[in-house]
């Protein structure tokens, strides 16, 4: 579908503000989730071949997934897998319902083909979202692959208040997914990033713990605007908080140097970036990551991802999984299916029977 979404599909969504399109193709997917017939249509034109990665004790029937931010509400859990996904990631869920920021807050720099949003974790609430997959649950649509979700503070809720509010949205969803993600690394909530300081991660990985019980995979997501040294601080807490793994990276404050004047007015915008400019960064935050725990904790790799060159970087750097957002804006949805097998084929080429054995090469 590359040729034809890029020619054909995306000069109509780009018609379209940014928000809206998201909000049309995901009310599309949303209704496709609900039909059988048509979800099986999808997975026949976009289903992605196996590449099995055994983690946390699941099965992940390829490594790319779904990063956060795509799926905020759950609304079209069943088509991820579809859509040739090996895992999604959904929300960011909050305790409390929140509109997020005033629109516009999302916008395409075309150019160099990233994106940099302030959405301000705009979703349905922990309790309605633990609604909304209880009922794709009863209803017998389930995925297969492994499903996450994506935990931020709601901001209503004071930072010296963000332990208690995490552990409500965990407490509500905890049986409705197989792995948690800590976000404390969005740049959209006031002061959140703030909690990537060893003491306040601390005691929210504390507080989720406790009503975990160390049943379910807890990572934490990192921004890749942080020095070596506070993400050194953050691994210092994996022993003693059972931190499964860290999810590297979110979107980046920091700006490319362009040319392009209509990029360079989105770069203006106050926001996280994405996309094609972040993929540079975001592999050296997973390299160093890798080096410093001996590859001993498992790194999900999202950033600028956009071809299986792009992942095989990613991978060889040390991620064991990895993650797309913005190229599925850009590519289309043929992008996971084309990443995937570009990855079997890079497999092949270096003799490697199994994506572990090529994890962490290049250190
Ligand atoms: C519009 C938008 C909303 C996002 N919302 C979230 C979110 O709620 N939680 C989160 O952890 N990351 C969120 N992200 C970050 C992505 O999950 C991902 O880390 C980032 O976009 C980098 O990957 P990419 O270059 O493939 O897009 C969002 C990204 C975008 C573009």
């Amino acid at each position: 579908m590359g040729w034809p979404y890029r020619k054909l599909v995306r000069p109509l969504l780009f018609k379209r503000d940014a928000e809206r399109a998201h909000n049309f193709a995901l009310k599309f997917l949303g209704r496709a989730s609900q039909d059988a017939f048509i979800c099986n249509a999808i997975g026949q034109f976009f289903s992605a071949p196996e590449l099995p990665v055994e983690l946390f004790g699941l099965n992940f029937p390829n490594p790319v997934g779904l990063a956060a931010g795509m799926d905020k509400h759950a609304a079209a859990v069943p088509t991820w897998e579809k859509l040739g996904f090996g895992f999604s990631e959904l929300g960011g869920v909050t305790w409390h319902a929140q509109p997020g920021n005033p629109a516009p807050r999302m916008f395409r720099a075309v150019a160099d083909e990233a994106i940099v949003n302030r959405m301000g974790f705009n979703n349905s609430g922990a309790e309605a979202v633990a609604q909304k997959l209880t009922e794709w649950k009863n209803s017998g649509r389930w995925p297969e692959h492994p499903v996450g979700i994506n935990l931020g503070k709601s901001k209503i809720t004071p930072l010296e208040d963000a332990a208690g509010d995490y552990a409500n949205s965990f407490r509500v969803l905890r049986d409705l997914a197989d792995l948690f993600v800590v976000n404390v690394s969005s740049p959209n909530t006031p002061n959140l990033r703030q909690l990537q300081d060893k003491a306040a991660l601390n005691e929210i990985l504390a507080a989720i713990q406790e009503l975990n019980g160390n049943q379910k995979p807890i990572l934490v997501k990192v921004a890749p605007d942080l020095s070596f040294e506070a993400l050194d601080e953050i691994l210092e807490l994996v022993a003693p908080r059972n931190i499964a793994g860290i999810v590297a990276t979110n979107t980046t404050i920091s700006r490319p140097q362009t040319n392009d004047s209509v990029a360079q007015q989105i770069y203006n915008e106050t926001g996280g970036l994405s996309g094609r400019p972040l993929r540079q960064r975001s592999t050296e935050i997973i390299r160093h990551l890798h080096k410093q725990t001996k590859g001993r904790v498992p790194i999900i790799g999202v950033g600028g991802i956009f071809d299986a060159d792009d992942a095989w970087e990613k991978i060889v750097a040390g991620a064991s999984l990895l993650q797309i957002y913005t190229s599925l804006v850009y590519e289309g949805p043929g992008v996971t299916r084309q990443i995937v097998s570009g990855l079997i084929e890079r497999m092949k080429i270096a003799g490697a029977h199994n994506l572990k054995e090529v994890v962490g090469t290049a250190n």
